[in-house]
């Protein structure tokens, strides 16, 4: 699957987001080695701390369907967020170097990171 379509998955789950604190809507698809896609978006809570972001979302739900290996994730945001600090913990420790997209959804372009990039010196 092209980076482009993982990216559109993305797009779908960010329209599930439950953001209504901030507002602030974010998708996330992964692709897994079996060529499965897995989706997560971000669920807010009144409890504030309670919300999940979206990178974890997918995450855990493909490892709860027994899933632990993969090719790409792409998270899409109006701003083109990078991930949270414990999403890049996350990643670096259940999908390790593969391609992270970044994109805001709505233009043909994205970026291409890496966990090594986002998360040098890793914990673990
Ligand atoms: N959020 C994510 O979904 N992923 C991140 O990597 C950073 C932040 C969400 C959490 C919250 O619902 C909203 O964005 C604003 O922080």
């Amino acid at each position: 699957m092209l980076a482009k379509d993982l990216i559109k998955h993305a797009v779908d789950a960010q329209n599930n987001a439950q953001a209504k604190y901030s507002k602030f809507y974010v998708g996330c698809a992964i692709l897994s080695n079996d060529d499965k896609v897995f989706l997560g978006c971000n669920i807010e809570s009144a409890a504030y701390p309670s919300t999940m972001c979206a990178e974890r979302v997918a995450i855990y739900s493909a490892i709860a369907q027994g899933v632990t290996s993969f090719k790409a994730i792409a998270i899409v945001s109006k701003l083109s967020a990078k991930p949270c600090g414990p999403c890049r913990q996350i990643i670096h420790e259940y999908l390790g170097d593969i391609p992270i997209y970044v994109s805001n959804g709505q233009d043909e372009d994205y970026e291409t990171h890496s966990i090594k990039d986002l998360l040098p010196y890793p914990f673990g």
